[in-house]
């Protein structure tokens, strides 16, 4: 597996695999079993696969959260390299934001919802900086999980909008066996409310109204940001403490 830092030596190993189907995972690192379910299928599907570790930040809207993002770069290499990852790429912000972020992809009604409603910029951000990274690596097909589903359908909707070539995968969510979906944010999860987390999905797969789904979320002390019916699903994000949660289910 090699490990690349620099943006034109990724470029220049691109035009030597031309040819070869390459699967591309972007990712922020501390990796779980929910984004080496999209690096396996990656794996399968492809001749080369090449994930990203970037913690973006212009799609954080909260400094603390940004700064407390949890890094394992040692041990997601390990996770990768064992999966038979052939590339990391492993950018600075300055070379991928080499015009200081003055261009923007931006998207003016989806993203207005659900994560957009309270997290300004959020998508931008997202929008932005996938956009880089497609262009940057040619993916044949690139993995985004269901578990940010707002973000796979914006994702997909800009690969149309933009005429991109690579294709946009979806890949179920990967949950504990609580029911809790995996996500590197549960690492900070204070340990009084571990127990509790497991009920963000209990209650939103239980088939109350949203209103009663809020009601009981709000009795075991989640703060809701929003809990909402659309397009067939529940969508919710709740803070547990001072750590945000999102999850979404089939209605
Ligand atoms: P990150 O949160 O690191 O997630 C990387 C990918 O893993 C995303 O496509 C996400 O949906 C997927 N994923 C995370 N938890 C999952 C789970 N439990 N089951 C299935 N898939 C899961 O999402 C981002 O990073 C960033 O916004 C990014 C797309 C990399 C742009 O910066």
């Amino acid at each position: 597996m090699k490990i690349v830092k620099s943006i034109a030596e990724w470029r220049e190993i691109f035009d030597d695999l031309q040819e070869m189907s390459v699967g591309f995972v972007p990712t922020m690192g501390f990796l779980h079993q929910g984004h080496m379910s999209l690096v396996r299928r990656s794996v399968a599907e492809n001749k080369i696969t090449a994930v990203s570790i970037f913690v973006n930040p212009t799609q954080f809207n909260n400094q603390s959260d940004l700064d407390c993002y949890p890094i394992d770069l040692h041990r997601d290499r390990q996770m990768l390299s064992d999966a038979g990852v052939d590339y990391v790429l492993e950018p600075t912000y300055d070379e991928l934001y080499n015009d200081g972020f003055r261009y923007r992809v931006s998207e003016h009604r989806d993203s207005l919802d659900l994560c957009g409603a309270t997290r300004e910029g959020h998508f931008v951000g997202v929008l932005t900086v996938v956009m880089k990274l497609l262009n940057i690596t040619k993916a044949t097909k690139a993995y985004f999980g269901e578990k940010d589903w707002q973000q796979l359908q914006l994702i997909r909707g800009m690969a149309e909008a933009f005429f991109m070539d690579t294709v946009i995968e979806g890949c179920p969510i990967v949950r504990e066996d609580s029911g809790l979906a995996l996500s590197s944010r549960n690492k900070l999860i204070a340990e009084e409310n571990k127990a509790i987390a497991p009920f963000l999905h209990e209650t939103i797969s239980s088939g109350l109204s949203v209103d009663e789904m809020k009601n009981a979320l709000e009795s075991k002390g989640f703060k809701v940001d929003y809990l909402k019916e659309k397009d067939g699903r529940i969508f919710v994000a709740a803070f547990l403490g001072d750590v945000r949660l999102i999850d979404n289910v089939k209605r």
